[in-house]
């Protein structure tokens, strides 16, 4: 049984310039503990495809099933509270400025309605676990890109998701820290058996976290299967495009052959 599936998605936006086509019936399904990664270029639907998944986009056409159970279906306040088991992780991190590390990682638990001394002590041990318990009090903007991220996935863990998706979570990192960052994810899903989604258009996050992989091209899933097979033996145009950009930016780093 899958553990969460997308059903011929479908979503165009209406803008002054036309219509813009961005999900064009996109299926596909993840296993439970699964890291599922969709690659795609810029402009190829990733990030509408990550709000679609949690309904913070209202698909036009298709399904969300989460353990079989229809997310789409679901009035805005019934998906309000079922949204809580879905963490997100950004590539901005989205933390909020105005609080210290600590109480953005109580966050989730304010919201779940965990009393505030409770939150406290639990949001430490969530710290602990991403390495940061000494930055406790300090603010958002005294931190470095790496640990801005590790506060963000502690504030995801202190919502004790079921599913975590990951939109372009490292590509505002450096190498290094993207390291660290796709370490600390790999851990969290061993350890905590917590499904994830990851999309990126940088292949080594893919080839790093996942076993299976969709390739989204102009908003459809162009090639998906094993990671090994589809970047070993890419079959669609979308996918040897992105093994050349990898290939050229291993060459201006010089790691390269
Ligand atoms: N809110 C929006 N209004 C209008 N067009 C949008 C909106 N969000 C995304 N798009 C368009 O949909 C397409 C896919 O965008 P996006 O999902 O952000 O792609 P990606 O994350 O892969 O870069 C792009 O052409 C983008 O301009
Ligand atoms: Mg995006």
């Amino acid at each position: 049984m899958a553990f969460l599936e997308a059903e011929q998605l479908f979503k165009t936006f209406h803008t002054a310039n036309g219509d813009v086509e961005a999900l064009k019936g996109v299926s596909f399904s993840v296993k439970k503990g699964q890291i599922y990664g969709v690659i795609g270029l810029s402009g190829a639907g990733k990030s509408t495809l990550v709000r679609c998944i949690n309904l913070l986009e209202r698909p036009d056409k298709g399904r969300i099933l989460l353990e079989d159970h229809d997310m789409t279906a679901l009035t805005d306040a019934e998906l309000r509270k079922e949204r809580q088991s879905i963490g997100m992780i950004f590539q901005h991190f989205n933390l909020l400025m105005q609080r210290n590390v600590l109480d953005n990682v109580c966050l989730p638990m304010e919201i779940a309605g965990i009393s505030k001394k409770d939150a406290r002590k639990k949001a430490l041990e969530y710290l602990e676990a991403v390495g940061l318990a000494n930055k406790a009090h300090a603010f958002p903007v005294q931190l470095s890109g790496g640990q801005k991220q590790r506060v963000a996935i502690a504030r995801v863990l202190a919502g004790k998701p079921k599913l975590i998706l990951c939109d372009e979570a490292t590509s505002a990192l450096d190498p290094e820290t993207t390291g660290t960052i796709l370490h600390l994810l790999q851990e969290i899903n061993k350890k905590h058996q917590i499904t994830m989604v990851v999309i990126t258009h940088e292949m080594r996050v893919i080839e790093e976290l996942c076993d299976e992989v969709a390739v989204l091209e102009s908003g459809r899933i162009v090639e998906s299967g094993l990671v090994s097979k589809v970047f070993n033996d890419p079959q669609s145009e979308a996918a040897k495009r992105l093994l050349l950009v990898r290939q050229t930016q291993d060459i201006l780093k010089g790691t390269g052959e």
